[in-house]
């Protein structure tokens, strides 16, 4: 594998239907409009036991819960040191 971040996006049914579903499209276009396909591999996973937590997000080794749309952009950004501005 040549990318160098992973995020792994939880797709089991308790992740997914708390939220994950739109998520994913605004990760998709995070990962667009800074051109980081070729950097990140994007997938997703099946629940990793902690749906209390969720809906959750990996990046790399560090697991990010509670991830809602409208917080998820400000994850990526800090994550990956853009400023949005
Ligand atoms: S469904 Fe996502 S952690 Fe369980």
């Amino acid at each position: 594998m040549d990318a160098k971040h992973e995020i792994t996006i939880c797709l089991g049914s308790s992740c997914f239907s708390r939220g994950n579903k739109e998520v994913l499209e605004v990760i998709k276009k995070f990962i667009d409009k800074h051109q980081l396909s070729v950097d990140v591999f994007f997938h997703g996973d099946l629940c990793n036991g902690h749906c209390a937590e969720g809906p959750v997000l990996k990046i790399d080794e560090q697991l990010f819960s509670n991830v809602q749309v409208d917080n998820v952009f400000d994850i990526l950004s800090g994550y990956f040191e853009i400023n949005e501005n």
